[in-house]
């Protein structure tokens, strides 16, 4: 993990730190990034290539459980999601991130606001600017679609609209198979599970620019963190960048494992809400994004959580004799704000018997 800042972002003010587009010869100090080579990165083969499932497998169930036990993330394919709407969302994003910085900050988010271009908000946690831009879309996208283009706004609005009600179902249905794959009955899932069906769900979406860098080594795309939601479904365009950090095991020590874009799949990861409700079986896995040094990476990640007023704990089920439960529930939007005030140390503040917040 990169170390803490001495001097936040978030004190400094807000036009300095959108994200410009990026025109520099070389590495600016101000995203000149140290601790990057904190693990050894490996290439995705063998024991270490992540986990590709086919939702149409007959032993679905068994091959999420272990995924998820052992990775905490895995690529899917089979998940029904036409290519020619990945294809027509990529030219949007394409042609989002292509408009001058001046038209893209019609839409910049203030500090507090979900939806807009930006900084992630993680960003606020380091002193070093990261080799990105985002857009975030919470909510109907129409209302910054019309500041970024005033005439032909309707086609951007139309396929994320698009996207995300397709994606909603996916989300769902890939939910439920979690929650399968912990050993619930369907009864059970009835019961506990705290998204009823799709139209409850809350989800986001974030919209991920990584322009060429010169010297990909010295910067990074994204810094390590963990989602805060339940699962997040991430697709990528052909070039490679997304890497998950692998815990030591009996084939290696911690390391960075590259998950290499795979076209028509989506990679699904384990969430902080996640390792909540099924009481640490699942863990949140920490992941990043590099830079390449020639090609613009583009990602999209689809954050899928439960509905904004319902309090998520661990599954009665799933807590015992041995292990009672570790957090005690908590809303996404109460998550969401304990993540923004203390980062990474957020799942710690609702463990039962040290709530620090
Ligand atoms: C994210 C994320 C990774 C990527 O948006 O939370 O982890 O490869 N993105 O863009
Ligand atoms: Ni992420």
């Amino acid at each position: 993990m990169p170390s803490l800042p001495e001097k936040p972002l978030s004190n400094v003010p807000l036009q300095l730190h959108q994200p410009k587009n990026f025109q520099f010869d070389s590495v600016p100090e101000s995203h000149a990034w140290r601790d990057l080579h904190d693990h050894p990165t490996v290439d995705p083969i063998g024991p270490d290539t992540v986990p590709l499932i086919d939702l149409t497998d007959p032993k679905l169930t068994a091959k999420i459980s272990k995924a998820c036990e052992e990775w905490g993330v895995f690529q899917i394919t089979g998940h029904g999601v036409q290519p020619d709407l990945l294809t027509r969302l990529e030219a949007q994003i394409h042609r989002l991130f292509a408009l001058s910085a001046d038209r893209k900050l019609k839409t910049a988010k203030s500090p507090g606001d979900v939806s807009g271009y930006g900084l992630v908000p993680i960003s606020s946690f380091f002193s070093k600017l990261m080799w990105s831009a985002g857009f975030t879309i919470s909510g109907s996208p129409l209302h910054h679609a019309q500041k970024l283009w005033l005439d032909d706004y309707s086609s951007f609005c139309d396929v994320v609209e698009e996207f995300d009600n397709v994606m909603r179902q996916l989300g769902n249905k890939l939910l439920h198979k979690i929650l399968l794959s912990l050993g619930l009955s369907k009864e059970d899932i009835i019961r506990a599970c705290p998204v009823r069906d799709w139209h409850d769900m809350s989800a986001a979406v974030q919209l991920n620019s990584y322009p060429p860098c010169p010297d990909p080594d010295r910067t990074i795309g994204l810094a390590a963190h963990t989602d805060s939601s339940f699962l997040t479904l991430l697709y990528q365009n052909s070039v490679s960048g997304l890497q998950i950090l692998r815990s030591k095991d009996h084939t290696g020590p911690m390391r960075w494992v590259t998950v290499p874009p795979v076209p028509n799949t989506f990679t699904v990861n384990i969430g902080d809400l996640m390792h909540v409700l099924s009481n640490v079986r699942f863990r949140s896995v920490m992941h990043r994004a590099m830079v390449n040094p020639a090609k613009h990476r583009i990602s999209v990640g689809f954050f899928c959580g439960p509905p904004m007023d319902v309090k998520v704990g661990p599954i009665n089920k799933l807590t015992g004799p041995e292990r009672g439960p570790v957090y005690r529930p908590v809303t996404w939007q109460e998550y969401q704000r304990l993540r923004r005030k203390l980062f990474d140390k957020a799942l710690e503040a609702i463990k039962i018997g040290e709530e620090i917040a």
